[in-house]
Formats: C-alpha cells, structure tokens, sequence
C-alpha cells in the first residue's frame, strides 16, 4: 500500500487540507494524525472493520481496547450509556486535554473497537489538526498510539513513517507534538475514580477537582497475580533492543557506579550509552550521552523520551544505563514509561 503523507502548512486555513484525509476515514481507511500528547493511528470507531485493520496495521493483540476520540463532549451521548457526575467534572477540567476517561458503552461503539469490554475509552484531544480531522469527517476517530506494537509511542511524524509506512492510507505531519507521554486514563465507573495509566494530570491533579481518586494497584505490583486493569499496561512496551538499566540513587553515587560500569563495559568492546539529565551529562566518561532535558523542566524530559528510545535502536547501543527521573509533577508518568522501556531493571546505589 502507498502510504500519502500530508504535510499541514500553519498558515493556512486547516479544514481544506484535511478533506482527503477525511475522506479516507468515511471510508474505513486508516490515518495517522498528530495529538498534543504522542501521535494517534485513526480509523473510525463505530466501523468494526475499520478497528481490525488498525489492530492488523500495528501487530497489536486484538484484546487490547482502542481509545474512541471526540472534539467535543456533545459527543459524548451518542457513545456512552451514563455519564457520572465525577467524569462530568474531570471533563470541565481537563478536556480538551491529554486525558482518557471510561465510561459504560452503548452499541453504538461495537466490540472489535473496545476489545470485548462492555465499557469504553474516551478522549478529547486539544491539538488544532486532530480536532478539525474530526469536525470534518464526522467520524469518531478510534486511535491507539501509532506505533508498532511494543515500540516507543510516536512524537514525530517520522517515527510514524519508521514504524506504519506502507501499511495505512495516510499520515498527516503536524510537526513534533507537545507532551510526549501518552494520555492520564482514568476509570469513572465506579464510585472512586481510578488512574488505570499516569499521564500529564497526576493525581494530585485528579484529587482537587473529585476529592478522592487511587492508582490502580496492577500498575504498580511485582506480583503477576495483580494484573493492570488497562489490558495495555499488562504488555511490554517501549523496550530499546540493547539491555536498559535504570539507576536510583544519590546524583554523586550514580554518576560513579555508571562510569564503573562504562568502563567494563567498554573493555569488552561494547556500544555503551548513557540517558542523563543535563545537569549531570557532563560528568560521564567513554560511552555516548544523551541528555534527555534539564531536571528544571520535566516537560522536557517527558517530550524527549521516546525520541531517545529509538535513537538507542537506530545507533545500535547494546547496553543504556539511565538515571532516575523522579520530577515532582510528571515523574511518575515519566519513570511509569522507563521502567517499562527497562523491563523493570533497577539499580538502587
Ligand atoms: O494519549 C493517548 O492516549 C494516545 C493518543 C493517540 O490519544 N493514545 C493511546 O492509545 O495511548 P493506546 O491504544 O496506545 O493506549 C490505550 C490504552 C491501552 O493501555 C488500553 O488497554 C487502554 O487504553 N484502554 C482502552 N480502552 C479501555 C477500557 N475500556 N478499559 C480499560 N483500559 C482501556
Ligand atoms: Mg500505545
């Protein structure tokens, strides 16, 4: 299949440069389109065929649920057979925004859509092409991230073409994206509401505007007996092909135990690389760093991830020690995502 890219131009009218890619979707085709949080691959939701080709498209398990996305919450109605009062208020808050609420579905949403549950993913995104993709379709945009499955999420146009090229009708370039960790999920179908994936909006984020609100207890158990609740939180995900070790610890003790570690390494001939803050780069020696972002700034940290992540695949790192990034707001998203990518190997010094 010939993949068509679409390269929007900011200074012109959007709804005219997206009636193809419109189309496309009116059609069951599939689009890849940009969000303010990791670009989505699109297909319309209330189509079930359009659902398994986006499933076939990104080698996902066809259990794994696709997030319905709307550009305004009227909406909402057509989808949803209740909308609780604590998701009404989470809405006033933060949507438009890099937030997925659950809600219990009607039939217009069918099952290849929602991977068999009877509840469904819902988003309303804030990023100008997105929403104006779906004023102009008309069609409710089912969009996981648009990655093959297991890879990092894509923030770039670029990795979209790396992973999806040849495989989907078209991909619409709307530049790097903002966030670059995917949306907070949260589940509004019972009595308290819970973070089923961290995101942007943290939990304290979540608490002022419902009172009370939990993680699940899935993403954070070494256990295997309690699973996520989100079936995408139970898979590997985002893991470079060199071995990724994170390590925690006082900033003086991780730099020493790394460059140690760097120089074994090294010595026996392997491609070494180091994910540092741009605080502490300069302090590594005989491997190859990659300053992901000030500890000052965690947007940029958070933006920068994913892109990195393949940069290790892309020149061939066979071995990655990475530093923690406990930040005070995203830090929780952000070490969610490398522990992942590090298959949960961790060196405490
Ligand atoms: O920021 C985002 O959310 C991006 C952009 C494109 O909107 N999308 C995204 O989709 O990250 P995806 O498919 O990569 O991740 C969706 C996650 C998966 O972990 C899936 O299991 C979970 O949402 N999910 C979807 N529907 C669900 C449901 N009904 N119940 C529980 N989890 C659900
Ligand atoms: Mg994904």
């Amino acid at each position: 299949m010939d993949t068509k890219i679409f390269k929007i131009n900011e200074t012109k009218e959007l709804g005219s440069q997206l009636a193809d890619a419109a189309g496309i979707l009116q059609k069951g085709g599939l689009v890849a389109f940009p969000t303010e949080t990791v670009y989505g691959l699109g297909g319309d939701a209330k189509n079930k065929d359009a659902s398994k080709s986006i499933y076939a498209a990104k080698g996902r398990p066809s259990d794994n649920p696709l997030i319905v996305h709307i550009p305004d919450v009227a909406w909402l109605d057509e989808i949803v057979s209740e909308i609780p009062e604590n998701a009404k208020k989470l809405a006033d808050a933060f949507w438009p925004g890099p937030m997925t609420l659950i809600f219990k579905k009607n039939e217009v949403i069918p099952y290849e859509t929602t991977g068999g549950l009877d509840t469904v993913a819902v988003r309303l995104p804030s990023h100008p092409v997105a929403r104006a993709l779906m004023e102009k379709s008309g069609v409710y945009i089912a969009a996981p991230s648009a990655n093959t499955s297991g890879r990092p999420s894509p923030t770039k146009a670029k990795h979209v073409i790396e992973d999806l090229s040849g495989k989907i009708d078209a991909i619409i370039d709307g530049g790097e994206v903002n966030i670059g960790l995917e949306s907070t999920i949260i589940d509004v179908t019972e009595e308290i509401p819970m973070i089923l994936r961290p995101g942007y909006i943290s939990l304290e984020d979540v608490e002022k505007v419902v009172g009370k609100a939990m993680y699940d207890p899935g993403i954070f158990s070494e256990n295997k007996n309690v699973r996520p609740k989100a079936p995408g939180m139970r898979y590997r995900h985002y893991a470079p092909k060199g071995n990724l070790i994170v390590v925690d610890g006082e900033k003086a003790a991780v730099c020493d135990y790394i460059n140690e570690q760097i120089a074994e390494a090294v010595s026996q001939g392997k491609k070494v690389a180091v994910l540092a803050s741009n605080e502490t780069a300069d302090t590594y020696r005989n491997a190859k760093v990659y300053p992901i972002g000030s500890l000052e700034n965690e947007e940029e940290i958070a933006h920068n991830l994913y892109d990195l992540l393949r940069r290790f695949d892309e020149e061939g790192m066979e071995l990655i020690y990475s530093e923690a990034f406990e930040t005070p707001h995203i830090g929780q998203a952000i070490m969610n995502r490398l522990l992942k990518a590090a298959g949960h190997q961790v060196v405490s010094v």
